[in-house]
């Protein structure tokens, strides 16, 4: 028997822009009248944990009353034919929900929380609210299960490891701006297919080897997953 054809998907905000998720760089980038590194830093929780805890709690909602869309179903469907696994910079969990069966976090989980004293310390939330005086089974504070600009991002070597092995590399929804998420198409295999997904692609930003698809996610993936699986 042929052995499974491996599907890397690397995912951004903008597969879940059509699920009523803002992205981060679009012209109201702006969250709760903060920008994200001013409230998504080690230096932010130090100066003013209530804020970033408001602000986390407040994201958490607007997940949870998101669903999937087309785009994230379309990576459950790819399923028939590759072993696929989503790398995603996205805390929600919409590729849990569509169906998704292998998916790494590069950022973190928002629906989880995370001991300050240990971080390996990961605790579901099930939806609730952080608030300060909330404590890990440690006895210190509770904080969003994020990484924040400046942190280490310790699931980006499992992810490049999974890269080296693509024959199939998706890029869907994301500005390619964070690093090291960004860097993971320098571990794609020369041989691989590679397609970037994206309704803005910008001339300067275009990827060596890479066909781009210029077109919201939620059109335009399902439309490629139906000509792959033909293939
Ligand atoms: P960005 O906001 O930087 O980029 C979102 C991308 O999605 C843009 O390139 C848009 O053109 C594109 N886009 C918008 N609507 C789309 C649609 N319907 N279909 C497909 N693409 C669409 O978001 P990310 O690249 O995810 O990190 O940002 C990376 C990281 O920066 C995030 O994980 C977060 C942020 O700061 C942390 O919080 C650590």
């Amino acid at each position: 028997m042929k052995a499974r054809r491996i599907c890397v998907a690397l995912t951004g905000a903008g597969i879940s822009a059509e699920s009523g998720l803002r992205t981060f760089r679009g012209p109201d980038g702006l969250w709760e009248g903060h920008r994200l590194e001013e409230v998504a830093t080690p230096e932010a929780w130090a100066r003013d944990p209530e804020t970033v805890l408001r602000f986390y709690n407040w994201r958490r909602a607007e997940v949870r009353a998101a669903e999937p869309n087309a785009a994230h179903r379309a990576l459950v469907d790819l399923e028939a034919r590759y072993t696929v696994h989503i790398v995603t910079q996205n805390i929600d969990d919409l590729h849990e929900r569509a169906g998704s069966r292998h998916v790494l976090h590069l950022h973190g989980e928002i629906l989880k929380a995370r001991s300050t004293r240990d971080p390996a310390l990961v605790i579901p939330l099930g939806g609730r609210d952080i608030h300060l005086g909330d404590r890990c089974p440690l006895g210190s504070q509770l904080r969003p299960h994020v990484v924040w600009f400046g942190e280490p991002v310790p699931a980006m070597a499992e992810a490049a490891e999974l890269a080296a092995q693509a024959d199939l590399f998706l890029v869907i929804g994301t500005s390619l701006v964070v690093y090291p998420a960004a860097g993971l198409v320098d571990w794609v295999p020369a041989r691989a297919a590679k397609y970037w997904i994206n309704p803005d692609i910008p001339p300067q930003g275009r990827l060596p080897g890479f066909h781009c698809i210029a077109g919201p996610a939620g059109a335009a993936l399902p439309e490629l997953v139906r000509r792959l699986l033909q293939d």
